[in-house]
């Protein structure tokens, strides 16, 4: 039988910080098929996810399908906001919810896979964080340092993950990361420069997964995923209505699933897609290839 098997290789799912979002779906397929995972967790969230895993308060969603709980090798704290520490500002580095937690840059996540595991001991990378601290408002009324902030957090940083976890990668890596169409096709309400970012993190894919590729072999992509209320996308503030809105004119009229995302970002991640690189992968139950509203056609009788 044709299966994915993941057994043998490490994932590193940088943006985990509960049970909710894509990140942790894409941790427990990425389990089910038999990878070790590691998280990295925004500072400010670290506790309050490091709490809720000890207080067995997400024991329900760590369920895996052989009845064993997913398990994380390592929570490691990560801003990728900040390439190395020097780059943080003195008010991040010594604020309370960051002081403790050691080097929390990508350059110190890098460093600390590489003395706990060794220096070629990444298989997966998956970058599933994002943040437009503007996201409510329209693109004309986005402040440059709003622009540029979601820009840097949201893609900046796969360049930057990139660039300094290719060289732990052993040969068959991959990396995968989470996008959304209002990339390409207005979406109102999706402001802040976040669609900005999107496009960014796209044009990036293809240009990343060709240096990568020819620099380490290794292969990258990104999965344009239909709108899910995790907590991030509640930021948006209309999430609700873009999941209805999807739903009722999708090809398939029904909300996303998580673990449809999961399950996709395993297989892309495994050696059965060894010949995909450099591309967008939709899964949002085919709402991208409509061209017109179903809810408006029906309405008009
Ligand atoms: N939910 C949707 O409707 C939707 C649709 C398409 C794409 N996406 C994308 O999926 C990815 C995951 O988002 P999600 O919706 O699952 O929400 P989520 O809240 O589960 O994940 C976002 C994560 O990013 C982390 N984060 C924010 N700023 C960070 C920083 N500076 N450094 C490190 N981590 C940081 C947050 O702590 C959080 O864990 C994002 O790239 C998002 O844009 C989401």
């Amino acid at each position: 039988m044709l299966n994915i098997d993941l057994s043998g290789k490490r994932a590193l799912v940088a943006g985990v910080a509960d049970d909710g979002g894509f990140g942790f779906a894409i941790a427990k397929s990425l389990a089910e098929a038999g990878a070790s995972i590691c998280v990295g967790t925004w500072p400010p969230a670290l506790n309050i996810f490091t709490n809720l895993i000890e207080r067995g308060k997400m024991d329900e969603s760590r369920r895996l399908s052989g009845g064993s709980l997913l398990q994380f090798e390592k929570v490691y704290p990560l801003d990728a906001a900040f390439d190395t520490l020097a780059d943080a500002p003195e008010d991040i580095r010594t604020n309370k919810r960051y002081r403790d937690t050691g080097d929390f840059s990508i350059d110190g996540l890098v460093k600390r896979i590489e003395s706990d595991f060794g220096a070629q001991s990444l298989d997966i990378v998956i970058h599933s964080l994002a943040n437009g601290p503007e996201v409510k408002k329209p693109l004309l009324e986005t402040s440059r340092a709003g622009y540029l902030t979601a820009v840097s957090v949201s893609a900046y940083s796969l360049v930057s993950m990139v660039s300094r976890l290719a060289p732990l990668m052993r040969p068959g890596g991959s990396f995968l990361s989470l996008t959304y169409m209002a990339s390409e096709r207005v979406i109102p309400g999706y402001g802040g420069g976040m669609s900005s970012a999107k496009s960014a993190l796209e044009s990036d894919t293809r240009t990343l997964a060709y240096e990568a590729g020819r620099k380490y072999g290794l292969r990258l992509n990104t999965i344009s995923a239909g709108p899910w209320a995790s907590r991030a996308a509640s930021a948006i503030g209309i999430i609700d209505r873009m999941v209805d809105y999807c739903a009722a004119n999708a090809p398939l009229a029904e909300p996303l699933r998580p673990e449809e995302v999961g399950n996709t970002a395993a297989f892309l991640s495994s050696p059965l897609a060894a010949g995909i690189t450099g591309t967008i992968i939709y899964v949002d139950k085919g709402y991208h290839s409509m061209g017109m509203s179903v809810t408006a056609l029906e309405s008009q009788g």
